[in-house]
């Protein structure tokens, strides 16, 4: 087997011990990313990722960007649990595998934690060449963890600058709502994004209104504040099915030309919580109550994370 990569600081030095890894120094690390952890044999090692994983040939996994509390802990942690599950069943991980990615967040050390998010990466590990399953995978969790950005509307107070995408989301029900390692439309659509912008909007291939390149999206139309089914294409977020469960939006169909009729339009992800959409396009929003409305779902979300 061949090693890909070592943990390291940004300087390039690799850390010494595990705790040096999970407590890099302000000398050695300036930027925000801090730390890489692999869930090997039943603990958290500074351990390097496999050349011959699954995760890097096809994409055969699951990740979750995770923001957390002060005391390190997830309090969106059940939307993100559910949504494993979900992906796990899709893809026919083996039976068990949720209860081993509860043991490892369990396990995850409070250093590792304390940055304020993380990405969990969730492969089902090393196989031979070819697509066919390994005859006994076993599965290989990463965790990267950084300081998150404060919430969006701190950073955009007038709120995002959004355009409507050309990349159109494939539409494949057995891939849409978890987040699989499979990201090459969100790359497109990315490099696509304008300099002045903050997100776009995507649709699918049959011009539904899905959600934004990194984030989920609620339409205030004719007062109703409406999310669009993610059942075809998209990511089913940690904030919009919070959202959801407290009945404040409620899943309809959106056209573009809703979109562009609404009276409110805002994006919502884990790291930028929830953002109104200052303009979309040619389409500048002045709706007042909107934006009250808005800021009370946002102080809501807050609430959860003090
Ligand atoms: C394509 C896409 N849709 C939606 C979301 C929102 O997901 P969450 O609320 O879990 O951050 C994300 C987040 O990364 C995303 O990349």
């Amino acid at each position: 087997m061949c090693r890909i990569r070592r943990a390291k600081c940004q300087s390039g030095r690799p850390f010494p011990t595990p705790l040096a890894l999970v407590a890099p120094t302000a000398a050695c690390c300036s930027a925000s990313i801090m730390t890489d952890l692999i869930w090997v044999e039943g603990s958290w090692q500074a351990a390097s990722w496999a050349c011959d994983d699954r995760a890097l040939h096809y994409g055969d996994g699951l990740f979750e960007t995770i923001r957390l509390n002060a005391q390190g802990e997830a309090p969106l942690w059940a939307f993100h649990r559910q949504r494993l599950q979900q992906g796990l069943t899709a893809l026919h991980f083996p039976a068990g595998s949720l209860d081993t990615i509860e043991q490892a967040w369990q396990a995850l050390p409070l250093a590792a934690r304390q940055p304020g998010a993380g990405k969990l990466l969730v492969s089902r590990g090393s196989g031979p060449r070819g697509y066919a399953m390994p005859s006994a995978p076993e599965l290989r969790l990463l965790w990267q963890s950084f300081t998150p950005p404060s919430w969006a509307y701190q950073r955009f107070p007038q709120g995002f600058v959004a355009d409507l995408g050309q990349v159109a989301l494939s539409r494949q029900p057995l891939l849409a709502g978890f987040k699989h390692l499979n990201r090459l439309e969100q790359v497109l659509a990315r490099q696509s994004m304008p300099d002045h912008c903050q997100e776009l909007v995507l649709c699918d291939t049959s011009g539904q209104v899905v959600e934004g390149c990194m984030s989920n999206l609620v339409v205030c139309w004719q007062g109703h504040w409406l999310t669009p089914p993610l059942t075809q294409a998209g990511v089913n977020g940690v904030v919009r099915r919070w959202l959801l469960q407290e009945q404040l939006v409620s899943v309809a169909d959106i056209t573009p030309e809703m979109l562009l009729t609404a009276e409110s339009v805002f994006f919502c992800n884990t790291l930028n919580g929830i953002i109104a959409v200052h303009r979309l396009a040619d389409r500048v929003f002045h709706h007042k109550d909107g934006q009250h409305h808005i800021d009370y779902l946002q102080q809501r979300l807050e609430a959860l994370f003090c």
